[in-house]
């Protein structure tokens, strides 16, 4: 488990923001956390920016965001450059969106899963590496899709 980790939450996500957090320092996994640090209202595209900033920069090497929904984290974080998210509900697609998708950041809905289902969503997403081969020229088709819109 070598991955650093960039995580945040909007206020929807506090409590499972921090039931995450409390499994990563269990398992010695580094990360930084930016915010939201209270229950006051705030907007989500602010904290997917953040994260999806430290992710792209190289400084932490995946990302998770959480929402209510996971939705709104998992839109703002896809607009940003560089960023595949996966907005995932169950451990076979935390598991294959690494495998095949190379997702750097992972989302999750707060209101949607339990934290024992999340937390077992992220062991999965941390520990499965991308499996390159066929999946790479895929992964760098949604580049060049990317870069394309980006010229428009
Ligand atoms: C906040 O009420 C909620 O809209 C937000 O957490 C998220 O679910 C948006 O997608």
């Amino acid at each position: 488990m070598a991955k650093t980790i960039a995580i945040a939450c909007d206020h929807a996500a506090l409590d499972l923001k921090g039931e995450v957090i409390k499994y990563l320092e269990e398992n010695g996994v580094e990360y930084i956390d930016y915010g939201t640090y209270t229950p006051d209202s705030c907007n989500y595209p602010d904290y997917a920016e953040k994260v999806c900033d430290a992710v792209y920069s190289g400084q932490k090497e995946l990302g998770i965001l959480i929402c209510g929904t996971g939705i709104g984290m998992s839109m703002a974080a896809n607009k940003c450059r560089g960023i595949r998210a996966a907005l995932c509900s169950d451990t076979y697609s935390a598991k294959f969106t690494r495998l095949h998708n190379d997702a750097n950041v992972l989302c999750m809905g707060a209101r949607v899963l339990g934290s024992g289902l999340a937390l077992e969503i992220v062991d999965t997403f941390i520990n499965t590496e991308f499996e390159g081969g066929r999946h790479q020229l895929r992964v760098d088709m949604v580049t060049a899709l990317e870069n394309k819109l980006r010229n428009n």
